[in-house]
Formats: structure tokens, sequence, C-alpha cells
């Protein structure tokens, strides 16, 4: 399931620092954790949390977890639900993500096969089979949901973990607005975080997939991005990177994780990049 932003493909490089055997038997969390594509594609850690601001998304995924049965929203229930979303939490969270545009939060509705007739694709169905996916992956499934921003973890309350994060890329439109997070997100209050995070005493070991970042923060991998615009055809090319905070460099964690995608992903010096390609 796949949507603007989202790590539904492309992703191998971020899941080989994670699950590099060097993180063999540490807490993972992972506070930006939307459709869980990283998540679920984690191993061998000694506990799980994931969390997201997003209070209908955390409704969903808790759904997921306990159950395969699905709920439908038709066109009317779903401007109903948009205007309502605490009369029905469940299923307003099926019509603000399942039956949305793009799997986007309340971005116009997506309907079911009947609505779709001449369509090749419905993706309500796609969307209900990748939850079912989730339910039945052992990571998801025996991992800890919370509902909470990201600054909900500090350096008093997590020490010595693994977290990665997948924050909404500063500046891109898509994330402004959609998500409840009042006035769109910080982006300096949470590179702030991530230093925080990173140093002592808290000595986590946090990783950061963003287009750029600080100066204070390293490239680890590099990973060209074709991304799909609005408008036949259009993509975006753009240069992910995973970041981490420079003090931890030294490390033999992190010369580790270098070492082994040194080749695969090389860090080059552009940091900022957004080219618009027309096919
Ligand atoms: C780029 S998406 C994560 C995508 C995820 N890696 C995936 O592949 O499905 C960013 C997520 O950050 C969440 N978010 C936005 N502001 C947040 C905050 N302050 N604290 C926690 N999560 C937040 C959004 O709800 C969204 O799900």
């Amino acid at each position: 399931m796949a949507y603007l932003g989202g790590k539904a493909t492309g992703s191998q490089h971020i899941i080989k620092i994670l699950n590099n055997k060097i993180f063999n038997g540490m807490p993972y969390i992972e506070p930006f954790v939307g459709y869980a594509h990283i998540l679920r594609r984690i191993t061998g850690k000694s506990s799980y949390v994931a969390s997201d601001s997003n209070q209908l998304l955390m409704v969903l995924l808790k759904h997921i977890q306990k159950s395969k049965e699905h709920l439908s929203v038709s066109a009317d229930e779903y401007k109903q639900l948009r205007l309502h979303p605490d009369i029905d939490p469940l299923k307003a969270a099926y019509a603000a993500f399942t039956y949305s545009y793009n799997g986007k939060y309340f971005a116009g509705y997506t309907g079911n096969s009947r609505f779709l007739a001449n369509k090749a694709r419905n993706y309500p169905a796609e969307r209900k089979r990748y939850y079912n996916k989730l339910h039945d992956n052992e990571t998801f499934s025996s991992c800890t949901l919370k509902t909470r921003s990201y600054n909900m973890y500090t350096p008093e309350n997590t020490r010595n973990s693994l977290i990665y994060c997948d924050p909404p890329y500063a500046g891109t439109a898509e994330y402004k607005n959609s998500f409840n997070f009042d006035g769109g997100f910080a982006a300096e209050d949470f590179w702030n975080w991530v230093r925080s995070m990173s140093t002592s005493p808290a000595n986590n070991f946090v990783f950061v997939s963003e287009y750029s970042a600080p100066e204070d923060f390293v490239c680890v991998a590099q990973q060209t991005k074709h991304q799909s615009i609005a408008g036949r055809g259009a993509t975006r090319k753009r240069e992910e990177i995973v970041f981490v905070h420079k003090s931890l460099v030294h490390t033999p964690e992190i010369a580790a994780v270098r070492q082994n995608l040194a080749k695969s992903y090389p860090c080059n010096k552009t940091r900022k990049s957004s080219s618009i390609n027309k096919n």
C-alpha cells in the first residue's frame, strides 16, 4: 500500500541499516509509523514500540492488530465521517485512509468496486489485503502501538534504543495540513529532539529519513527516489537520505552500518535535490 512519501517501495537501504546484526537485541522504536511499511520488516529486536500522532491512523492500526474484519464506507458516510469523526472513530478511520484518495487523510472518496465498475483497481480492497498482511506479520502483531507525538519520547524515558524516524518531509504541502498536528510539522523542534535523543544521557541510535538536514547531521546511506506527482507521466527525482547525528559517527555501530552500505548506497555531496522530469 503506497502513498506519497511512504516507504512501501525503495526502502531496502533503510531495512539493511535497521536489521544490521549489530543492533540485534535492542529495543526498537518508530515514532512516525504511518502504514508500518518499515516496522513490519524489522527483525531481531528485544521489543517493538510504534506510534504516530494521527489519532485515526492509530485507531486503524490497533484494529488491524486485533482483527481481519474490515469496514465498508459509502460516499455519503465518508462525507459525514469527515465532518464528525468522533461519532464512530473506527469507521472514520476506514473513511480517512482506506476509502481516501492515495490513502491520504480524508483526501477525497475512493470507492469500492461498485463505484469503480469501469476502473481496473479497487483501492479499498487492495488496502484491506495489505491490512491482513500486517495482521499476520510477527513484528507488527507483537508491537506496542501508541497514539502520541514523537516528542513524548524523552531522554528521561527512552535510552539505549534503536529509533527510526520517517517524519513528514519538511516543506511538502501534502503533510503540512493533512495530519492532526497543529500548525504542521515544526522541523527545527524535531532536529533539536533528535540531537537530545542521540547524545548522553539518552544514547539512542536515532536514524532519520529526510531530503536534507542541519549541518551537524551526517549521511549514512542515500537512495534516489522517483516519485509520481500530479499530472500524467510526471515524476520527481529526489535524493532520500538516512541521517544520524555527528556524535554517533565514530561509534562501532555506525561504522559497521556505513561499511555495509557504502558501495550500494553511497552518500553524494549534494543534499538538496528536487528536479522535475516529464516522461
Ligand atoms: C512519511 S509518514 C511515515 C510513513 C511510514 N514510514 C510508512 O512507510 O508508512 C509521516 C508520519 O508522521 C506522522 N506525524 C506527523 N506529525 C507527527 C508528530 N508530531 N508525531 C508523531 N507522528 C507525526 C504522520 O501522521 C505520518 O503518519
